[in-house]
């Protein structure tokens, strides 16, 4: 059964965080709604350049995209996304659209990008409807954005993934879904054989995290970063979240 994404994250909300933190976030989430207005003019005149990016998408709109992220670390990733200029790139993991709007605003002007998100989703919660036309505005004149409210490990997706990248190998690939060890082990089995030889694959939230966030990525990329190429960008290896891997195919 198709769930409404307001009324799923309402019950989540009330039912994990009380009633009066479900109010506090449904002003957040109106303000949101106005700000997205704004969104547009902000950005006019922003250099495509890796640390104007990272922080336009932290500071725009009082934080209406703000990426999940550690602003060294990201803009390390940015910057190497800049340096390649990827013409595919797929992402697990749309959430506020920062990482969306950083990948689109970096990538080769003609680049086709997938990003994938689960309406109500573990570990961030997808996104609302009426963000997909702000998200849509991410791209490029030249570009090509399809944005899939979808579980990524339904084989279906992978297919439509397929699909949309028109037999196009993937040049940058960003796991940033479910983190379980289970859920990125599946996402990672899922949609590296797409990646092209020569391409890279980002894993978020690759540090040791605190319990109560229940994200296991650590335990992959230790596993899967064996006797490969690959890279590490943690601003501090005790942080208890982020941290990004990069494995190059
Ligand atoms: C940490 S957030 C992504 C943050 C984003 N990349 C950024 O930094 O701007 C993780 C997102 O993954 C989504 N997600 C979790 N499980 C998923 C699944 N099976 N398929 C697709 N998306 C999933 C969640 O809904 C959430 O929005």
């Amino acid at each position: 059964m198709k769930r409404n994404y307001e009324l799923a994250t309402a019950w989540r909300i009330v039912r994990q965080e009380g009633v009066v933190s479900l109010v506090k976030k449904f002003f957040l989430y109106l303000r949101q709604m106005r700000d997205a207005r704004r969104f547009a003019a902000e950005r006019r005149g922003l250099r495509p350049e890796p640390a104007a990016v990272v922080d336009f998408s932290a500071s725009v709109c009082g934080g209406l995209i703000r990426p999940q992220q550690a602003r060294s670390e990201i803009l390390q990733l940015a910057t190497l996304v800049c340096d390649r200029k990827p013409k595919t790139v797929v992402e697990v993991g749309t959430a506020t659209g920062g990482t969306l709007f950083i990948w689109c605003a970096l990538a080769a002007p003609e680049a086709t990008i997938v990003s994938v998100d689960l309406p109500a989703g573990i570990h961030g919660g997808g996104y609302p409807a009426w963000k997909t036309p702000l998200y849509q505005s991410f791209a490029a004149p030249g570009q090509r954005l399809h944005l899939l409210r979808r579980d990524s490990h339904d084989p279906d997706t992978v297919r439509e993934v397929e699909a949309l990248l028109s037999a196009k190998q993937v040049d940058f690939l960003f796991l940033d879904g479910d983190h379980s060890y289970e859920g990125v082990k599946k996402d990672y089995e899922l949609y590296a054989p797409l990646v092209a030889p020569g391409g890279v694959i980002a894993f978020h939230d690759v540090c040791k995290h605190v319990a109560e966030l229940d994200c296991h990525v650590d335990r992959f990329w230790n596993e899967i970063k064996q006797g490969r190429r690959h890279q590490e960008f943690i601003e501090n290896a005790d942080q208890g979240s982020c941290g990004i891997g990069v494995l190059f195919v």
